[in-house]
């Protein structure tokens, strides 16, 4: 079976930005990966042009609307380019064949009886193109549009038959829990249909630009009831019947949150009315923030996904937007965090592991490995259990799940080289089976993490695989084909991902404004800067501070300073006491699927086994320090009362905050 999937179709009133990037770029890694594991698919995207701000920006340019919408349809393909999405087909609302699916499925919706005529009166954002009622504002506006007041209309429109769906829309929800996902969206929708539907406004009067009624040539289609059928015309709905029984109905349509209630209402609604399959899955993504805050060009809070990729590259950027923002949730980007990660993740890890692997094999075997005697290490039973997890993860869309995965794979073949210690087997004839081994493994499982990250940095896991001996981008990831025996040639290159080096480590971030500061991406020789540091005291964390500061004393932090400590909710899953320890508990949690171990400092006040099943909140990326010998990997909140003792921070809905939820 076909893989068909759709991003929204964007307003083309402004450039893309960082928040709009986002969703392409997670539904190309989605895309690629699906690919990557043999399946046909087929990913579209697209420009949503009868909007009014369209229309509008085109008469403030002095341009013909269709004319301004050609140079923006230029603006967002060469932006989707330089993102390396790969899309299979772009369509535009203005296309003939967006026409003709709009008309043909508008009047079966309208044989079916579901349109009628009446009078809406009422507010309209314009930003949103959405009718409001009085329970939608906020302080007179749209919550995602505060900076732009709603129109009064009354005008005489063509009302949808809305109402008449909420039973079988929460049939369908029932006998489809997949259909709208994350979780949390989901139960969103249902609140939202329990409490009932009304009926909508779904034509214009008085406007020329959009699609006409075919039954009423005098309006034209309510913009969203005309862009949501995009998703039938791209795959040749009413006009290419063959194409639309290859390809309908979509696997997964990717769109943000605000716009979920379109996607998992109305959409299916129109469907059901008109006799047409449901789309399989509607994903809503979290938003993208500029300093707390969704990023969007209305607010004057967007980043340029262009200057980000110019910045670092195109690849780190998708990593970034993949990894670090947990897919369904909201996540943050900031100039700093980015080329952190980018320091961290790149330049001192994978880089630096990649560069090492390929100089071994040059240093101890001219870069030839020949398929090594043996059974293999363990290294390649991880790197199948990696794998095997990294395949269910991103098949329900746990992205960044997947991401860290290929790095878990990455910090295993770290350990395996400090353990095994090639440099030593060198200087050892006797070993140089051993040797074969430990270069051919390591090897292998670069290979491997180059696969896994491919679908979110597609070129530069191309070279990565180029290096380690392949040829081109991967066209299979089965657990079965994880791990290969296969004689190889390794090649030695420049460094994928310099090191940054900041010449003023002290204003790191200008919170002005939502421009690159000045990093230099530098050369340099401190590749061994990603040898973690690892403070070995074996003092209790600081969930043991008792006496408590005044809370309105003392320097502030900003917001940026804030948003570095990453707060996130964890599932406890086991806890011991450590040996010699009365303060410590070695504690297993669950971080959205992950599990780590930290040490906290709580023995005194709680029973391991009471602990276990709760939902506490932690430091996640806190430096990783040994304590009695365990190695504690972040921290767990906790107050303290009179006596000193430790009072556990615990999550209210565990269910509506799950494990991994960030905390802010
Ligand atoms: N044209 C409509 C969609 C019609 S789909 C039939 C629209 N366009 S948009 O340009 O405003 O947004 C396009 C997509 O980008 C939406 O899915 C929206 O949620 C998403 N995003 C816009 N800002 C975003 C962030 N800051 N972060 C993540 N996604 C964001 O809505």
């Amino acid at each position: 079976m076909g893989f068909y999937l759709t991003t929204a179709i964007d307003y083309v009133n402004s450039r893309p930005h960082l928040g709009t990037a986002y969703e392409k770029v997670t539904a190309d890694v989605i895309a690629r990966y699906h690919r990557m594991c043999g399946t046909p698919t087929w990913f579209v995207m697209g420009n949503d042009e009868h909007s009014q701000n369209v229309y509008q920006r085109a008469k403030e340019r002095g341009l013909d609307p269709i004319a301004f919408c050609d140079e923006m349809e230029k603006v967002f393909r060469d932006a989707w380019a330089k993102l390396d999405i790969s899309f299979d087909d772009f369509i535009r609302t203005t296309e003939d064949r967006h026409r003709a699916a709009v008309s043909t499925l508008v009047q079966r919706i309208a044989d079916a009886g579901d349109l009628y005529e009446g009078e809406y009166e009422g507010w309209y954002c314009v930003s949103c193109e959405a009718f409001k009622q009085d329970k939608d504002l906020v302080d007179g506006c749209c919550p995602v549009h505060p900076t732009r007041k709603p129109d009064w209309i009354k005008e005489k429109n063509h009302f949808f038959r809305l109402s008449r769906y909420r039973d079988p829309l929460l049939a369908h929800y029932e006998s489809h829990p997949e259909f709208l996902q994350p979780e949390v969206r989901r139960n969103e929708m249902l609140r939202l249909l329990e409490g009932g539907l009304e009926d909508i406004s779904v034509s214009r009067t008085g406007q020329s630009w959009g699609i006409p009624l075919p039954f009423d040539p005098s309006s034209v289609v309510y913009v969203w009831f005309d862009a949501l059928i995009n998703y039938i015309a791209a795959v040749g709905y009413g006009t290419d019947d063959a194409l639309f029984a290859k390809w309908w109905p979509a696997q997964v349509h990717i769109v943000g949150k605000d716009i979920t209630r379109f996607h998992t209402v109305v959409w299916p609604a129109m469907l059901m009315s008109a006799g047409v399959e449901l789309p399989t899955q509607v994903f809503g993504h979290g938003w993208v923030h500029w300093q707390g805050q969704k990023m969007s060009k209305s607010l004057g809070t967007s980043v340029d996904p262009l200057e980000a990729a110019d910045r670092l590259g195109p690849d780190p950027l998708r990593l970034y937007l993949t990894k670090e923002i947990a897919f369904g949730q909201d996540g943050d980007f900031t100039w700093e965090r980015f080329e952190e990660q980018y320091n961290v993740d790149l330049a001192n890890n994978l880089g630096n592991l990649v560069n090492r692997v390929a100089v071994m094999a040059h240093k101890y075997r001219d870069g030839r490995l020949t398929s090594p005697e043996g059974t293999a290490s363990a290294l390649a039973t991880r790197a199948e259990e990696v794998v095997g997890r990294y395949r269910v993860a991103m098949d329900e869309h746990r992205l960044h799940l997947g991401m860290a995965l290929a790095f878990e794979l990455v910090d295993a073949t770290n350990e395996h080289i400090a353990r095994t210690e090639p440099w030593t087997l060198a200087r050892q004839p006797e070993q140089a089976s051993a040797l074969d081994r430990v270069l051919f493994d390591v090897a292998e499982a670069v290979r491997i993490a180059a696969v896994l990250l491919w679908p979110a940095m597609p070129s530069s896991c191309t070279e990565m695989l180029r290096r380690m001996g392949g040829d081109g981008p991967p066209t299979d990831v089965s657990v079965d084909a994880a791990w290969s025996e296969q004689a190889r040639t390794l090649i030695k290159g420049a460094p994928l991902w310099p090191r940054i080096e900041r010449p003023d480590p002290e204003p790191a971030e200008d919170a002005s404004g939502p421009g690159p500061k000045g990093a230099e991406r530098t050369m340099s020789n401190e590749s061994d800067a990603s040898a973690p540091q690892v403070p070995t005291g074996d003092e209790p964390p600081p969930a043991e501070t008792p006496a408590p500061e005044p809370v309105d004393e003392g320097p502030r932090v900003s917001f940026d300073d804030f948003l570095k400590v990453e707060l996130r909710v964890a599932r406890v899953r086991a806890a011991e006491p450590i040996p010699k320890s009365k303060k410590l508990l070695k504690v297993t949690v669950d971080v959205d699927g992950v599990e780590r171990t930290l040490v906290a400092g709580i023995a005194r006040a709680y029973e391991p086994d009471a602990l276990v099943g709760r939902s506490v909140v932690i430091v996640a990326n806190l430096e990783k320090a040994k304590l009695m010998g365990v190695e504690s990997n972040g921290m767990i909140l906790a107050a303290t009362d009179p006596d000193g003792n430790p009072v556990l921070l615990t999550v209210d809905d565990p269910e509506a905050a799950p494990s991994g939820a960030r905390v802010r």
